[in-house]
């Protein structure tokens, strides 16, 4: 798996990846990273670990210019998979369906809830507070043309608590995102999903036994 990962904001979910291919718990080659916005936090991270990083130049409404640009990135650096993470910019339609069952997306709440266009960052969790669940978590799933609707991979669940802010609750999901989106790409690195229309199923490693 080469992998590019997609950032906009402070880039932790860049960093549990990039320490899990580190680590070797994810069989993968961080490519590149490639971000929106030059002043992203993942993107000084990227630098300081001496990662190699592209920032788009197309402007953010003009969907044909993105993806000649993403293309061309994906393209140089022999890119085949793709981890958007906290990336804020849509992706233009070629590029999801140049990567279709190849592109992953997190979202921090228990899709398809306080998922959808304008649901990203504080407002995820303000509306989880506001709406009375007991339970939020993450969700990793793939990437289609929708906000937030493609088929899920993963879900991990952390408990809504009565005195809960959306900065205490955001933190304790945080937590969950970065064990999450390691073992949803090691998934894949590992040839273990099957996609199914919407049903995503998690096929044994190869030398399990029952
Ligand atoms: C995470 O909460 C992720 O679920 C959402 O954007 C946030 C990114 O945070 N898509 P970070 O930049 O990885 O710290």
């Amino acid at each position: 798996m080469r992998l590019a990962v997609f950032v906009s904001g402070g880039g932790s979910n860049f960093q549990a990846i990039v320490d899990a291919v580190r680590d070797g718990s994810l069989p993968a080659t961080l490519a590149v990273c490639v971000s929106s916005r030059p002043d992203a936090g993942a993107v000084e991270r990227a630098r300081r670990q001496a990662i190699r990083t592209e920032i788009l130049s197309a402007p953010p409404g003009d969907e044909q210019a993105t993806a000649r640009e993403i293309r061309s990135i994906v393209e140089r650096y022999e890119v085949d998979f793709i981890a958007l993470a906290g990336f804020m910019r849509r992706v233009p339609a070629a590029v999801v369906e140049a990567f279709r069952g190849r592109m992953l997306n997190i979202h921090p709440a228990l899709l398809p809830a306080f998922g959808g266009a304008g649901m990203y960052g504080r407002r995820v969790h303000e509306a989880a507070i506001e709406h009375g669940v007991r339970f939020s978590g993450a969700t990793v799933h793939l990437v289609d043309e929708g906000y937030d609707t493609g088929p899920i991979v993963l879900q991990d669940v952390v408990p809504v608590l009565p005195d809960d802010t959306p900065e205490r609750l955001a933190a304790r999901v945080l937590e969950v995102e970065h064990r999450l989106y390691p073992d949803a790409l090691r998934l894949f690195a590992e040839g273990r999903v099957r996609i199914d229309g919407r049903r995503v199923t998690i096929l044994d490693p190869p030398d399990s036994t029952i």
